[in-house]
């Protein structure tokens, strides 16, 4: 397998995930911004966090809270100017932080000019940018598609929302006229800008890039086969320009993104990962009463089949799935930090969920967030007006905030020991201490029963190896382990206690214990 060395910064780098429209405002317009960003990145640095992904902060009518591009090279004007976005890179730099954007190569907005030149029926440079049936009377099978818009004859391909053209980037195996090869010349041209975007961002000081649907560029490509050479081919580019850009892929399927020269890839909360068992179901192994047994026999076969790789990001949450806080409740939210940062692959932390913030019900869809939206309301940093998130009147914010007065605030959190995101913190800096415990360690599953608690693995790097026992249930859990048990270098809960063969663990309780 043809893994790129990875930066040395992603070894042990814990990523914070940014919502830009929910961060910070600090132009009182009740959507947050770059300026805001930078402001916190102190804040982001002091919880333990070496890296950020903010979500695309480029210029697009916001049909789908920015992945619907409508110019790659600017800054939305909300978020501020080309120039706050190179300032954020230096501060970033000089606190020794990166910053991945988000890359979205597979589709722009409606209004993105290249879309609107692709429309006309004379042919020019934009004709083959997307990918367009010959007739109108003609629906592109297996996709969906924008019809009746343009005096051009054809269907336009949609990847995602209706409003969301998919670039052309060929056809693995063209089955129809209109399907052109990867190596016509539109394919290449896409594929040419697109290395353009990335160098752009690049060369303003930009640490890489999360790449969003990274899996589904080229079409009709059933075992990914012209996806993954069309990464190898950018994976080329990087090589040559950019050696030390981190590349992060949204696929799912590590086997596929690491040959495509990805350096790691998340785990997805949707498809056949079982990752919503653990924190996203109706009853989540975190939330005490579950089963994650599932779960990590796909985690396993991912594991096994790229390598043994540690490569799979497991993130708290993201923008696209409910709060963590959702389901989980109390210290349990402890454990499962607990397991989310002793797992290999940079672990993920989306915005206030350090803090617990809440899912908001009942919202109606916001910039095509539709149930997404309760997950992405503005962050809550204190307790004065708007929760320090703004100073704009609380019926400009992006979307309604929790509105409970126990809502959680990040400055009662940093002065609470026993806040989450204290334990959070001191999480994180056990990780850092321990090479096993960070992306490239090994995992050995030691104990997994259906529907069984607890769960326990071991991370392994040379010499190092620690064992991880999470119990989130409400009950004294035991299992049977001859491992020789040394020092505990971090606990949550009660005290574990190995006697005959078997380590016990309270109930509610986490720990991490040196192997001899
Ligand atoms: C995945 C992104 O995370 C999501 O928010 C977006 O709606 C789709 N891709 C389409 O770009």
């Amino acid at each position: 397998m043809s893994t790129k060395k990875q930066p040395a910064w992603l070894e042990d780098a814990v990523f914070y995930e940014i919502y830009p429209q929910s961060f910070n405002d600090t132009n009182a317009d009740g959507i947050g911004d770059i300026p805001g960003i930078t402001e916190k990145l102190d804040y982001i640095r002091e919880l333990g966090c070496t890296a950020i992904w903010i979500n695309p902060c480029f210029d697009s009518p916001f049909g789908d809270a920015g992945y619907d591009v409508s110019d790659y090279y600017k800054v939305a004007p909300r978020y501020g100017t080309n120039e706050d976005l190179r300032r954020l890179f230096e501060e970033a730099h000089r606190r020794g932080m990166h910053i991945l954007l988000d890359l979205v190569p597979g589709h722009t907005s409606v209004e993105h000019p290249w879309f609107r030149e692709s429309l006309r029926a004379e042919k020019n440079a934009y004709t083959d940018r997307y990918i367009w049936t010959d007739s109108i009377w003609e629906e592109p099978a297996g996709y969906g598609s924008l019809r009746g818009i343009s005096d051009r004859d054809g269907s336009c391909v949609v990847n995602f929302f209706s409003h969301q053209p998919a670039l052309n980037y060929g056809f693995y195996k063209p089955e129809r006229p209109w399907q052109q090869s990867m190596d016509s010349e539109g394919a290449l041209a896409t594929r040419e800008e697109m290395k353009n975007v990335m160098r752009f961002w690049l060369s303003m000081g930009c640490d890489g890039f999360r790449v969003d649907m990274a899996g589904s560029l080229v079409k009709n490509d059933d075992n990914a086969k012209g996806t993954i050479l069309l990464w190898q081919d950018i994976r080329r580019f990087l090589d040559e320009e950019f050696p030390d850009a981190a590349m992060v892929a949204e696929w799912g399927e590590p086997d596929k993104s690491l040959q495509g020269g990805f350096h790691m890839d998340f785990l997805l909360h949707f498809g056949p990962s079982h990752y919503n068992d653990l924190f996203r179901c109706e009853n989540p192994y975190f939330a005490g009463n579950g089963d994650a047994s599932e779960f990590v026999a796909k985690y396993i076969e991912s594991y096994e089949k790229s390598e043994r790789k540690g490569l799979i990001c497991i993130p708290s949450g993201n923008h696209d799935m409910d709060r963590l806080a959702r389901a989980v409740h109390g210290d349990k939210r402890k454990i499962a930090f607990a397991f989310l940062l002793s797992m290999p692959g940079a672990p993920f932390i989306y915005y206030g969920d350090e803090i617990g913030m809440r899912y908001v019900e009942g919202l109606t869809s916001v910039e095509g967030g539709y149930s997404r939206t309760g997950s992405r309301s503005p962050m809550q940093w204190d307790k004065s007006v708007n929760a320090g998130f703004s100073t704009a009147p609380k019926t400009m914010l992006y979307t309604k905030q929790d509105e409970s007065a126990d809502r959680p605030d990040a400055a009662s959190q940093m002065s609470d020991e026993n806040s989450l995101r204290s334990e959070i913190k001191r999480l994180i800096a056990v990780r850092k201490t321990h090479r096993a415990l960070q992306s490239r360690g090994e995992i050995e599953f030691v104990y997994v029963g259906k529907s069984a608690y607890p769960l326990s693995y071991v991370r392994t790097c040379d010499n190092e190896k620690i064992l991880v026992i999470l119990n989130p249930s409400d009950s004294e859990a035991a299992f049977p382990c001859d491992l020789s048990l040394g020092e505990c270098i971090y606990r949550f809960g009660g005290r574990i206690s190995a006697n005959a063969g078997m380590v016990t663990i309270p109930a509610n309780s986490a720990c991490y214990v040196e192997i001899k």
